[in-house]
C-alpha cells in the first residue's frame, strides 16, 4: 500500500502588492495570518495531511480577495475572513458540503473554456 493521496488541496492565494499599488491584494497587513489560521484550523482538526494547504500567487479574481481555491471540486472561496475559514473546514472539507454563501459570484468564476475550445477559438 501507497502513501495515500490527500482528499483536499486548498490553495489559499498570498499575493500581497506594494502599498500605493492600485490592484488590491489578498494580503494586506489586516489580512496576513490567514493562511497561518486555516494551518491551525487544520492542525485543531486532526486532518492536516488529508488536506494540504498551499501558497499561491495571484490567481486572477483580486478584487474578491483574499480568496483560496478548493480541489477537487474548482470551488473559490471569497472575501475570506478566519470566521468564513472556520466554517469551510467544518461544512465543506470535513462535513462535505460547500458553503453557497461565501463562492464566488458565477460573472467572476463561469465555466472554464477547455484548452481545446482555447485553441480553436485562437485558429489553431
Ligand atoms: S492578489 Fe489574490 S487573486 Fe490576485
Amino acid at each position: 500500500m501507497g502513501i495515500p493521496q490527500p482528499a483536499f488541496y486548498i490553495f489559499k492565494c498570498e499575493q500581497s502588492a506594494p502599498p500605493g499599488m492600485p490592484k488590491p491584494s489578498c494580503v494586506t497587513p489586516q489580512t496576513q495570518d490567514l493562511f497561518q489560521h486555516l494551518a491551525t484550523k487544520l492542525m485543531q482538526e486532526g486532518i492536516m495531511g488529508t488536506v494540504q494547504p498551499i501558497r499561491t500567487s495571484c490567481m486572477n479574481r483580486c478584487s474578491a480577495g483574499p480568496l483560496i481555491l478548493v480541489e477537487p471540486g474548482h470551488t473559490m472561496y471569497v472575501r475570506l475572513t478566519k470566521e468564513k475559514i472556520d466554517r469551510i473546514v467544518t461544512e465543506h472539507i470535513i462535513g462535505g458540503n460547500v458553503v453557497q454563501e461565501f463562492v464566488i459570484e458565477d460573472e467572476l468564476w463561469d465555466e472554464a473554456v477547455t484548452p481545446k475550445e482555447m485553441q480553436k477559438q485562437m485558429g489553431r
